[in-house]
């Protein structure tokens, strides 16, 4: 059974704030969800199984741990998604990327697919879907819903930034054994599915393109 994880460490909530500021930047905006996601890394990796090694130090032998097996594989959500990849891949260069495009019908709010492509070894490892917004949940069930499906995931975790009460149920709902990561769960939904007060459009303040 997965959990909903709130991280509310303070380093996040500050970063967090500055991507709500509506003057924040373009570049800065970028940067800071890079250190978000590293953190968010750091917390939501911290049950990866690992197995002993032996290692020889300047000093002795030594019993010592390194992950175990075919490890992580790292999906975004095209396109708000690709901002997070970099920094996780820093901290876990031995991780695959596969990458899943969707955007919101405008009118519907529904996903709609236009691209997807996964390392072909993806069943065997813990898969993160990453995308900073949970909004109605609808992008993101759909995602993890093709992995498991059509790639024969077994093991996925969800990281988002920020997220809506909706789209936190959706998730719930559909896929009870995923674990969910973000940083605040924020109030509601206004009438476009937009989180509010949220951070506005994620991709567009991520690739400069509003
Ligand atoms: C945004 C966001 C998520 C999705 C969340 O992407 O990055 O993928 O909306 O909304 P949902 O939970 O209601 O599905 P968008 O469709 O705007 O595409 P983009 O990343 O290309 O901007
Ligand atoms: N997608 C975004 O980028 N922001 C929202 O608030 C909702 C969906």
């Amino acid at each position: 059974m997965g959990s909903l994880h709130v991280l509310d460490h303070p380093l996040l909530q500050h970063k967090l704030t500055i991507l709500r500021d509506k003057n924040t930047g373009v570049k800065e905006f970028r940067e800071i969800v890079g250190e978000i996601s590293a953190l968010m890394c750091y917390e939501a990796t911290r049950n990866l199984p690992t197995m002993e090694v032996e290692v020889e130090t300047p000093i002795s032998m030594a019993k010592v741990k390194v992950l175990a097996g075919k490890k992580m594989a790292i999906v975004p959500i095209l396109r708000a998604g690709l901002g997070m990849v970099d920094a996780m891949i820093q901290l876990v260069p031995s991780a695959k990327v596969g990458h899943i495009g969707l955007f919101r019908d405008p009118e519907t709010h529904e996903p709609v697919q236009y691209y997807c492509k996964m390392p072909p070894d993806i069943s065997e490892r813990q898969v993160f879907v990453v995308d900073p917004m949970l909004a109605t949940g609808g992008s993101a069930s759909a995602a993890i819903k093709i992995l498991k499906e059509e790639y024969g995931c077994k093991h996925i975790t969800l990281m988002d930034i920020l997220a809506a009460p909706e789209g936190v149920e959706v998730i719930r709902k559909d896929h009870p054994d995923v674990d969910i990561y973000v940083t605040a769960v924020d109030e509601k939904l206004n009438d476009h599915a937009y989180i509010v007060p949220g951070l506005g459009d994620a991709g567009d303040r991520i690739f400069g393109t509003k």
